[in-house]
Protein backbone atom coordinates (compact mmCIF):
# COMPACT_ATOMS: atom_id res chain seq x y z
CA UNK A 1 0.00 0.00 0.00
CA UNK A 2 1.42 3.20 -0.41
CA UNK A 3 1.57 5.66 2.33
CA UNK A 4 2.00 9.43 2.27
CA UNK A 5 4.03 11.54 3.78
CA UNK A 6 2.40 15.15 4.87
CA UNK A 7 4.52 16.20 8.06
CA UNK A 8 7.15 14.46 10.89
CA UNK A 9 4.69 14.56 13.49
CA UNK A 10 2.14 11.75 11.77
CA UNK A 11 5.26 9.99 11.27
CA UNK A 12 5.94 9.89 14.75
CA UNK A 13 9.27 9.53 16.62
CA UNK A 14 9.61 5.77 15.86
CA UNK A 15 8.77 6.28 11.84
CA UNK A 16 11.31 9.17 11.37
CA UNK A 17 14.23 6.90 13.35
CA UNK A 18 13.32 4.32 11.02
CA UNK A 19 13.44 6.38 8.05
CA UNK A 20 16.70 7.64 9.20
CA UNK A 21 18.60 4.16 9.80
CA UNK A 22 17.29 3.23 6.22
CA UNK A 23 19.13 6.18 4.87
CA UNK A 24 22.24 4.90 6.62
CA UNK A 25 21.56 1.63 5.04
CA UNK A 26 21.18 2.77 1.66
CA UNK A 27 24.89 4.09 1.04
CA UNK A 28 26.07 0.39 1.96
CA UNK A 29 23.36 -1.45 -0.56
CA UNK A 30 25.23 -2.42 -3.73
CA UNK A 31 23.87 0.14 -6.81
CA UNK A 32 22.35 -2.98 -8.16
CA UNK A 33 20.26 -3.86 -6.13
CA UNK A 34 19.34 -0.40 -4.85
CA UNK A 35 17.95 0.43 -8.01
CA UNK A 36 15.54 -2.58 -7.79
CA UNK A 37 13.89 -0.73 -4.54
CA UNK A 38 11.54 1.06 -6.40
CA UNK A 39 11.77 -0.49 -9.78
CA UNK A 40 8.68 0.44 -12.40
CA UNK A 41 7.24 2.64 -9.63
CA UNK A 42 5.96 6.19 -11.59
CA UNK A 43 5.79 9.62 -9.70
CA UNK A 44 5.24 13.31 -10.81
CA UNK A 45 6.52 16.10 -8.77
CA UNK A 46 4.53 18.89 -8.92
CA UNK A 47 6.90 21.91 -8.20
CA UNK A 48 4.29 24.72 -8.00
CA UNK A 49 6.71 27.00 -5.72
CA UNK A 50 10.95 27.62 -7.13
CA UNK A 51 12.79 24.87 -5.35
CA UNK A 52 16.68 23.89 -6.61
CA UNK A 53 17.51 21.58 -3.75
CA UNK A 54 14.60 19.66 -2.87
CA UNK A 55 13.38 19.22 -6.61
CA UNK A 56 16.89 18.09 -8.09
CA UNK A 57 17.06 15.76 -4.60
CA UNK A 58 13.94 13.73 -5.17
CA UNK A 59 14.55 13.11 -8.87
CA UNK A 60 17.84 12.22 -7.92
CA UNK A 61 16.53 10.05 -4.89
CA UNK A 62 13.90 8.64 -7.34
CA UNK A 63 16.75 7.39 -9.72
CA UNK A 64 18.66 5.43 -6.90
CA UNK A 65 16.07 3.98 -6.27
CA UNK A 66 14.77 2.66 -10.17
CA UNK A 67 11.87 4.93 -10.10
CA UNK A 68 11.05 7.11 -12.68
CA UNK A 69 9.96 10.69 -12.61
CA UNK A 70 7.63 12.45 -14.85
CA UNK A 71 7.88 16.77 -13.78
CA UNK A 72 4.57 18.28 -14.17
CA UNK A 73 5.27 21.83 -15.30
CA UNK A 74 2.82 24.10 -14.05
CA UNK A 75 3.19 27.09 -15.96
CA UNK A 76 3.07 24.97 -19.09
CA UNK A 77 -0.02 22.80 -18.15
CA UNK A 78 -3.56 23.21 -17.81
CA UNK A 79 -3.58 24.91 -14.42
CA UNK A 80 -3.13 28.06 -16.45
CA UNK A 81 -6.00 27.22 -18.95
CA UNK A 82 -8.02 27.27 -15.14
CA UNK A 83 -8.13 23.69 -14.43
CA UNK A 84 -8.03 23.17 -10.88
CA UNK A 85 -5.40 21.19 -8.84
CA UNK A 86 -7.59 18.52 -7.79
CA UNK A 87 -8.68 17.77 -11.22
CA UNK A 88 -5.22 17.69 -12.26
CA UNK A 89 -4.55 14.83 -9.72
CA UNK A 90 -7.63 13.01 -10.76
CA UNK A 91 -6.17 13.20 -14.49
CA UNK A 92 -2.94 12.29 -13.81
CA UNK A 93 -3.81 9.32 -11.37
CA UNK A 94 -6.44 8.14 -14.27
CA UNK A 95 -2.88 7.41 -16.06
CA UNK A 96 -1.93 4.67 -13.41
CA UNK A 97 0.73 6.64 -11.55
CA UNK A 98 2.27 5.59 -8.22
CA UNK A 99 2.55 8.51 -6.58
CA UNK A 100 3.21 12.53 -6.12
CA UNK A 101 6.15 14.89 -4.92
CA UNK A 102 4.23 17.75 -4.08
CA UNK A 103 5.66 21.58 -3.77
CA UNK A 104 3.10 24.24 -2.93
CA UNK A 105 2.53 27.87 -1.02
CA UNK A 106 -0.24 26.20 1.06
CA UNK A 107 -0.12 24.86 4.22
CA UNK A 108 -3.02 22.52 4.24
CA UNK A 109 -2.46 21.14 0.32
CA UNK A 110 -0.30 18.26 0.68
CA UNK A 111 -3.00 17.06 3.10
CA UNK A 112 -5.90 18.26 0.09
CA UNK A 113 -4.30 16.24 -2.17
CA UNK A 114 -3.49 12.85 -0.22
CA UNK A 115 -7.19 12.97 0.27
CA UNK A 116 -7.83 12.58 -3.69
CA UNK A 117 -4.86 10.65 -4.25
CA UNK A 118 -4.27 6.58 -4.49
CA UNK A 119 -1.01 6.86 -4.63
CA UNK A 120 1.69 8.12 -2.17
CA UNK A 121 1.43 11.73 -1.96
CA UNK A 122 4.94 13.24 -0.14
CA UNK A 123 5.45 16.69 1.09
CA UNK A 124 8.60 18.52 -0.02
CA UNK A 125 7.45 21.75 1.63
CA UNK A 126 4.16 23.64 1.72
CA UNK A 127 3.26 27.06 3.30
CA UNK A 128 4.80 27.77 6.34
CA UNK A 129 3.84 24.66 8.23
CA UNK A 130 6.06 21.71 7.18
CA UNK A 131 8.90 20.32 5.09
CA UNK A 132 9.16 16.70 6.61
CA UNK A 133 12.44 15.86 3.87
CA UNK A 134 14.07 19.03 5.47
CA UNK A 135 13.52 18.11 8.93
CA UNK A 136 14.83 14.58 8.44
CA UNK A 137 17.62 15.60 6.40
CA UNK A 138 18.87 18.23 9.19
CA UNK A 139 18.18 15.49 11.45
CA UNK A 140 20.34 13.19 10.06
CA UNK A 141 23.22 15.51 9.18
CA UNK A 142 23.07 17.10 12.59
CA UNK A 143 23.29 13.38 14.49
CA UNK A 144 25.99 12.31 11.90
CA UNK A 145 27.80 15.29 13.70
CA UNK A 146 27.08 15.20 17.11
CA UNK A 147 25.96 11.42 17.76
CA UNK A 148 22.58 11.26 20.14
CA UNK A 149 20.88 14.91 19.84
CA UNK A 150 19.64 14.21 23.50
CA UNK A 151 20.25 17.42 25.67
CA UNK A 152 22.32 19.05 22.68
CA UNK A 153 21.00 22.87 22.78
CA UNK A 154 20.31 23.72 18.71
CA UNK A 155 19.48 27.20 17.83
CA UNK A 156 17.28 27.87 14.60
CA UNK A 157 17.52 31.66 13.90
CA UNK A 158 16.34 34.02 11.98
CA UNK A 159 12.87 34.23 10.16
CA UNK A 160 10.99 31.16 12.10
CA UNK A 161 7.56 32.73 11.47
CA UNK A 162 7.13 32.11 7.73
CA UNK A 163 9.73 29.00 7.76
CA UNK A 164 8.56 25.57 7.29
CA UNK A 165 11.71 24.24 7.81
CA UNK A 166 11.53 25.32 11.21
CA UNK A 167 8.41 23.71 12.04
CA UNK A 168 9.42 20.68 10.65
CA UNK A 169 13.13 20.75 12.27
CA UNK A 170 11.37 21.42 15.91
CA UNK A 171 9.54 18.14 15.94
CA UNK A 172 12.23 16.21 14.04
CA UNK A 173 14.66 17.36 16.80
CA UNK A 174 12.62 17.68 19.53
CA UNK A 175 11.48 13.88 18.73
CA UNK A 176 15.18 12.93 19.26
CA UNK A 177 15.22 14.94 22.69
CA UNK A 178 17.24 18.09 21.30
CA UNK A 179 16.66 21.65 23.33
CA UNK A 180 15.46 23.54 20.36
CA UNK A 181 15.71 26.99 20.37
CA UNK A 182 14.22 29.33 18.05
CA UNK A 183 15.57 32.88 17.91
CA UNK A 184 13.87 35.80 16.26
CA UNK A 185 12.81 39.30 16.27
CA UNK A 186 9.36 39.50 17.73
CA UNK A 187 7.95 40.45 13.81
CA UNK A 188 9.61 37.00 13.20
CA UNK A 189 8.59 35.13 15.30
CA UNK A 190 6.24 32.11 15.71
CA UNK A 191 2.97 32.84 17.63
CA UNK A 192 2.75 29.14 19.76
CA UNK A 193 5.44 26.76 20.15
CA UNK A 194 5.27 22.96 21.36
CA UNK A 195 5.97 22.27 24.86
CA UNK A 196 9.42 22.51 25.63
CA UNK A 197 10.84 24.04 23.05
CA UNK A 198 12.06 27.60 24.07
CA UNK A 199 11.54 31.58 22.19
CA UNK A 200 13.23 34.34 22.01
CA UNK A 201 14.87 37.75 20.46
CA UNK A 202 18.25 37.44 21.48
CA UNK A 203 20.84 35.25 19.85
CA UNK A 204 24.15 36.61 21.60
CA UNK A 205 23.51 34.97 25.05
CA UNK A 206 22.97 31.42 23.65
CA UNK A 207 25.89 31.67 21.40
CA UNK A 208 28.54 30.03 24.38
CA UNK A 209 25.76 27.18 25.39
CA UNK A 210 25.18 25.90 21.27
CA UNK A 211 26.16 23.03 19.89
CA UNK A 212 24.71 23.92 16.37
CA UNK A 213 23.05 26.72 14.75
CA UNK A 214 20.64 26.20 11.95
CA UNK A 215 20.40 29.90 9.74
CA UNK A 216 17.28 30.79 8.08
CA UNK A 217 16.68 33.03 5.07
CA UNK A 218 14.13 35.85 5.74
CA UNK A 219 11.09 34.24 3.34
CA UNK A 220 10.36 38.05 1.33
CA UNK A 221 7.52 36.21 -0.53
CA UNK A 222 5.90 34.84 2.38
CA UNK A 223 6.12 38.70 4.74
CA UNK A 224 2.56 40.71 4.43
CA UNK A 225 2.74 44.18 4.26
CA UNK A 226 1.75 45.10 7.12
CA UNK A 227 4.77 43.09 8.80
CA UNK A 228 7.52 46.23 9.52
CA UNK A 229 11.24 44.71 9.23
CA UNK A 230 14.14 46.12 10.01
CA UNK A 231 16.95 44.74 7.48
CA UNK A 232 19.71 46.65 9.31
CA UNK A 233 18.74 46.30 12.54
CA UNK A 234 18.30 42.06 11.49
CA UNK A 235 21.61 42.23 10.29
CA UNK A 236 23.47 43.59 13.13
CA UNK A 237 21.70 41.14 15.67
CA UNK A 238 21.16 38.12 14.07
CA UNK A 239 23.75 37.34 11.06
CA UNK A 240 26.36 34.33 11.73
CA UNK A 241 29.61 35.97 11.16
CA UNK A 242 33.00 34.81 11.92
CA UNK A 243 33.17 36.92 15.14
CA UNK A 244 29.80 35.20 16.35
CA UNK A 245 30.76 32.18 15.46
CA UNK A 246 33.90 32.45 17.40
CA UNK A 247 31.34 32.55 20.83
CA UNK A 248 30.34 29.17 19.64
CA UNK A 249 31.74 26.03 21.43
CA UNK A 250 35.00 24.54 19.26
CA UNK A 251 32.47 21.59 18.00
CA UNK A 252 29.43 23.75 17.35
CA UNK A 253 28.32 23.20 13.48
CA UNK A 254 26.46 25.56 11.31
CA UNK A 255 23.16 24.44 9.21
CA UNK A 256 21.17 26.16 6.29
CA UNK A 257 18.67 24.73 4.40
CA UNK A 258 19.01 27.18 1.33
CA UNK A 259 18.55 29.29 -0.39
CA UNK A 260 21.08 31.34 1.73
CA UNK A 261 21.29 35.42 1.32
CA UNK A 262 24.67 35.80 2.11
CA UNK A 263 25.32 38.66 4.01
CA UNK A 264 22.19 38.67 5.85
CA UNK A 265 21.48 35.92 7.84
CA UNK A 266 25.19 34.65 6.97
CA UNK A 267 28.23 35.85 6.45
CA UNK A 268 30.34 34.21 3.53
CA UNK A 269 33.19 33.27 5.53
CA UNK A 270 30.59 31.04 7.76
CA UNK A 271 28.71 29.76 4.90
CA UNK A 272 31.96 28.73 3.28
CA UNK A 273 33.65 27.88 6.43
CA UNK A 274 35.28 24.92 8.44
CA UNK A 275 32.41 24.41 10.20
CA UNK A 276 29.42 25.11 7.37
CA UNK A 277 27.58 21.70 7.28
CA UNK A 278 25.61 22.87 4.36
CA UNK A 279 26.46 20.75 1.36
CA UNK A 280 26.62 17.79 3.77
CA UNK A 281 22.98 18.84 4.61
CA UNK A 282 22.37 18.32 0.58
CA UNK A 283 23.91 15.21 0.35
CA UNK A 284 22.11 14.02 3.07
CA UNK A 285 18.81 15.04 1.62
CA UNK A 286 19.15 12.39 -1.31
CA UNK A 287 19.79 9.47 1.20
CA UNK A 288 16.67 10.67 3.20
CA UNK A 289 14.88 11.10 -0.19
CA UNK A 290 15.54 7.83 -1.00
CA UNK A 291 14.47 6.07 1.73
CA UNK A 292 11.36 7.72 2.01
CA UNK A 293 10.75 6.90 -1.49
CA UNK A 294 11.30 3.45 -0.80
CA UNK A 295 8.91 3.84 2.68
CA UNK A 296 5.97 5.33 0.51
CA UNK A 297 6.47 3.31 -2.43
CA UNK A 298 6.27 0.48 -0.96
CA UNK A 299 8.59 -1.70 -2.99
CA UNK A 300 9.00 -2.53 -7.00
CA UNK A 301 5.91 -2.82 -9.21
N1 LIG B 1 15.72 23.80 1.40
C1 LIG B 1 14.91 23.92 0.34
O1 LIG B 1 13.74 23.56 0.37
O2 LIG B 1 15.49 24.46 -0.78
P1 LIG B 1 14.75 24.59 -2.18
O3 LIG B 1 13.64 25.61 -2.02
O4 LIG B 1 15.82 25.06 -3.14
O5 LIG B 1 14.19 23.24 -2.55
Amino acid sequence: MPKDLIDLASLGAAGIERILERARELRQLPRAERERLCAGRELVHLFLEPSTRTRISFELAARRVGARVIDFDGDASSLRKGESLSDTIRTIEAMEVDGFVLRHGEDDMPRQVAEIAAGAVINAGAGTTAHPTQGLLDRLTLEEELGDLAGRRIAIVGDVRHSRVAASDVVALSLAGAQVHLVAPPELQRESVPDGVERGAELDPLLPELDAIVMLRIQRERIREEVSLDLDGFVERYQLHAERLGRMPDGAVVLHPGPMNRGVEISDAVADGPRSRIHDQVRHGVEVRAAVLEHCLDGPR
